[in-house]
């Protein structure tokens, strides 16, 4: 391991420190990711430190209503299920088949809360919640296919109510430069961190993450919705 030219530790050790201390979970999170493991799903899924920042927000929140994009094994939407209260609701959208299943076979041993996992493209699903009018939603966690960023936040927007929470994943891509989009999915993220950071109905902040597997920086955004609601063209 090389030394740090100003005497500070390794990344790697800084988060063994903070796994040891903050690192717990209970068994029920700790199975799920477990089990996503030996079903050789891909281990993109939150950090144990995202999902009780995560938990946490929704419980200050009081949420009844969360609405997940991207289900992947469930992980993230069992840390937000647990923060609900018995009658809360959390609705999960998931394009491939196969995780939707691994998730709800994991998702059973939550107790209380009603979680629905939806299978299909999230765009077509969103529009449906729209319609059927099962928003407003408390927090929403934005965490699917990069590409569709831009328009998975509009239809946030639009399920959304003055004070809710929008959580977005992933916020630098990989690549050698930050900034400078040398892939597709960088272009498309970078174009969607300066429409967030400029947009009008938003107040944003953002926080670093470090990936599981290649102890890269990554980031998460808190967004709050502040309105103006008039900013959205055809509000249904
Ligand atoms: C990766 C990480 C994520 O959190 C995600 O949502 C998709 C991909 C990754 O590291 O490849
Ligand atoms: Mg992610």
């Amino acid at each position: 391991m090389l030394e740090d030219p100003q005497g500070n530790p390794p990344v790697e050790e800084v988060k063994n420190y903070l796994d040891c201390r903050f690192g717990d979970e209970r068994s029920l999170l700790h199975s799920i990711r477990t089990q996503c493991k030996d079903e050789q799903l891909p281990e993109i899924q939150i950090s144990v430190h995202v999902g009780k920042m995560m938990y946490l927000m929704a419980k200050m929140q009081k949420a009844k209503r969360i609405l997940e994009i991207g289900t992947l094994g469930g992980y993230s939407t069992a840390w937000l299920a647990q923060a609900l209260p018995h009658e809360g609701r959390l609705i999960s959208l998931e394009i491939n088949e196969e995780y939707a299943e691994k998730a709800k076979k994991h998702l059973k041993e939550v107790r209380g809360p009603n979680i629905e996992i939806r299978v299909g493209h999230a765009v077509e699903l969103l529009a449906k919640i729209a319609e059927s009018g099962e928003g407003p939603f408390d927090l929403i966690f934005i965490d699917a296919d990069k590409e569709n960023y831009a328009l998975y936040l509009d239809w946030s927007l639009r399920l959304s109510r003055e004070g809710t929470v929008i959580l977005i994943d992933n916020l630098i891509p990989k690549g050698p430069i930050v900034g400078y989009p040398c892939h597709d999915e960088a272009k498309h993220v970078y174009a969607f961190n300066d429409y967030l950071a400029q947009h009008p109905m938003l107040e944003v902040a953002v926080f670093p993450t470090l990936t599981r597997k290649q102890g890269r920086l990554d980031a998460m955004a808190v967004a709050y919705v502040k309105g103006p609601f008039k900013v959205l063209l055809n509000r249904p």
